[in-house]
Formats: structure tokens, sequence, C-alpha cells
């Protein structure tokens, strides 16, 4: 039974009734652009999330470009962010022709290493982005304090992560910004771009908001230069109707990685990560070894509540190809989210040397990732069908 590493339709067509008629009442009022339904789903994400204040805007892009326009980050700035991300979360500070610094990635939770952001603040660092990858915050107390010591802004790119918690604390609501995605993989994915910045700031809320539309408040009248980073009604009104379900979304999301982690604990090579060598790589390497660790699970640290946006597994020994190549000889679905580290990438080859140095962990878990299906309507047979191919590659 081939298995997809993503069926958007298995969530969206039971729902058609639902979108249809949100479709419609758009479609009979008229207004495409900040219509009513803006507002509504605006409410809805900022009570999910116990945010102060939520923007829709045209993507998880240009969440974190606002956020970082609404803190005026300049040419030549620094902002720190995970070599081992998607792409936008450095894409949108270059744009601003501020300059990301790299920093290394946890083995464990694929997340910024704090201590190394430690190492590489200098005199124009101004902004840290944590990337809450795959669906788990990162460690954020200590990256508060780092900030809070050194008079750096926050932005959460919780594109992967909207309502995963943080010691009880709801991802994107701890730092100055939180940006989400609710591009169509997403846990909350839409039909479309489309995206939310939120914050608990009422000063920074309002400047975004203006940016928002060009910066001119009231309308055609500028005193600033922003963009327009709107979402389109139509997709507000959709997403609403999705909203409602999201609890129940993350609950399948978990009981799948509930699934696979107790089934696939039980085959010989499989073992899950253990938070115990957060810190200490050679001592995560000799335990591996000790084990005969070929596949490393992924774990959710106690503190965190993961929403699993990916399943995604470490393949050890070079491996990785081979399992990849398997699975997609059996036509299971899996990914390499991602295979080249952003200080790696030919459009930052031109950055100073300090700001691409010192991502060994996170060169290292590039070429060991691969993601396999985690979405909610997978069935406990899909699963089966997963673990029994893993099983016959091992
Ligand atoms: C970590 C991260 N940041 C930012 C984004 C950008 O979001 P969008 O695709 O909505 O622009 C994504 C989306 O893939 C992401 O995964």
């Amino acid at each position: 039974m081939p298995v997809p590493l993503l069926d958007v339709k298995a969530q969206n067509l039971p729902l058609e009734t639902e979108l249809q008629a949100a479709f419609t009442q758009v479609l009979q009022h008229g207004m495409f652009i900040m219509g009513p339904e803006m507002a509504v789903f605006e409410k809805e994400v900022a009570e999910m999330t116990g945010a102060r204040h939520a923007l829709s805007v045209s993507s998880g892009t240009d969440a974190l470009l606002l956020a970082l326009m609404a803190l005026n980050i300049q040419p030549g700035d620094e902002v720190l962010c995970p070599a081992f991300t998607f792409f936008a979360t450095a894409g949108a500070v270059s744009r601003l022709g501020a300059v990301p610094v790299f920093v290394d990635n946890c083995p464990i939770c694929f997340n910024l290493d704090v201590n190394d952001a430690r190492k590489k603040i200098t005199s124009k660092t101004k902004v840290i982005i944590p990337v809450h990858l795959f669906g788990q915050c990162a460690d954020m107390d200590p990256i508060l304090a780092l900030a809070k010591e050194h008079g750096l802004k926050v932005i959460e790119d919780a594109a992967q992560a909207i309502g995963s918690q943080y010691k009880g604390r709801q991802s994107g609501t701890m730092g100055d910004f939180g940006t989400y995605s609710f591009f169509p993989s997403k846990n909350l994915g839409g039909f479309g771009d489309g995206g939310m910045l939120v914050t608990n700031d009422d000063e920074l809320a309002e400047y975004a908001r203006v940016l928002r539309v060009h910066g001119g408040k009231p309308k055609y009248y500028h005193h600033y230069v922003g963009g327009n980073f709107r979402m389109d009604t139509l997709q507000c009104a959709l997403l609403s109707v999705k909203v409602k379900r999201y609890a129940q979304y993350t609950a399948d999301r978990q009981r799948n990685a509930a699934h696979y982690t107790a089934e696939l604990l039980k085959l010989p090579g499989v073992v899950q990560a253990d938070p115990a060598h957060c810190k200490c790589v050679s001592t995560q390497d000799t335990w591996l070894s000790a084990q005969k660790a070929k596949i490393v699970l992924p774990v959710a640290y106690a503190h965190n509540s993961h929403i699993w946006n990916q399943f995604t597994l470490r393949v050890l020994d070079g491996r990785r190809d081979s399992l990849r190549d398997h699975l997609v000889a059996k036509k299971i679905g899996c990914d390499i989210y991602y295979p080249v580290t952003l200080d790696q990438q030919k459009c930052f080859a031109s950055l100073p040397e300090t700001s691409r140095s010192g991502c060994e962990v996170a060169h290292r878990v590039a070429g060991e990732v691969l993601s396999i299906p985690i979405y909610g309507e997978l069935t406990e047979a899909q699963r089966n069908e997963v673990i029994a191919a893993i099983a016959e590659w091992l």
C-alpha cells in the first residue's frame, strides 16, 4: 500500500460543505481585502495562542520580514538564526540588508544551540530568531535570558509550531514577536499562502499593522515605507473553519508519533534520542555506538508539548540515502528537511566568514535526517506499512 508523505485532501475534503459556505459568504459580500472574516480569524488565533495581538499576513515569510521591519532592522545589523532551518528564516534577514549570523543546532531537538549563540554575539547583533523546528519549541528560558543580557529582540519563528508549548507557554508568545505559517503542509494548513504575526506589545503591534498596508495611516498618508503583507479575506474565512478543529489535528499527530515511537523502538538498531546528551555530542556518539544504533528517533523534551509537524529520523553511518531509496521504492513518502544548511547556501557565500562558521552539528544533522509521514489522517494500517518498510531495511 503506498503511503504519501502528506495528504492535504484527507483533511480538507471532509470539510467541503463548510468550506463552500465560507466561500459563498465572502463571494456574496465581496470584501476580498481585509473583510470581516479577517478580524474573526485573527481573534481565533489570538485566543488559541493567548497572544494579545494577532495580525494575519501574506505568508510565514512575510511575517518574519514584517517583524524585522517593525523592529527597525537596518543594513549591517546582525541577526542570529539557526543554520539548520528552512531558508525563509535567514532570507527575510538578508532582504533588509542585514546579516544573518548562523548558530549551530542541537542534535536532539534540532533547535538553536544557545551556547553557540552566545559565542556569536557582537556589538552589531540586534535580534535572535529561535526556530521551533518540526513542531517542538526551542529552549526559550536561556534564549530569553541571553537576549535580555545583551539587549536583543526575540522573534520566534513558529512557522512549524503553532499551538506547541514550552513549559506551558505557547510558541510565538514568549519573545517580542512570533510568526506562524499556514502553508498547506503546516499543521494548520491553508488553501494557498498565509501567515500570522503575533505580539503582546501594543506599540509594536500598531507599527506592524501600519507597515502591513504600505506604511500608510490614514490611507494614502505614508510616514513609513511598508509593504503589501495582507492575507486574503477568503483565506481567513477558510482557515476559520479549520482552526476550530485544531486540537484534534494535534492530538492525531501526537497519536501517530507515539505509535511510531512504541513500534519502531522494538526494532534492533533503533533508539530514541536521549535528552541527557543534548549538550555533548561526543558522549552522545559513545552512547549511540554502545547501543549499536542505526536510526535515532526524535524525542519531545518533558517540558515541551510537541505538535509533530515532522517526524524526523536521524539515520547514522552515512546510510540515510539508502533508507530513503528503500522507502521510495516501497512507495512510502519521505523527504529530507533540510539537505543543505543555510551557512552553506551559495547565496550566502559572500557573507563574512564569521557569520558562517562553527555549525558542525548542523552540517552533520543535515546529512542524517529523513522525515516520514506523520499527518493526522494517516491510518494505523498506513503507519504499520511505514514501520514494516523500515524494519525490512534494517
Ligand atoms: C521554519 C520556517 N520558517 C518560515 C517559513 C515560511 O513560511 P511560508 O511558507 O508561509 O512563507 C517556513 C515554511 O515552510 C518554515 O518552515
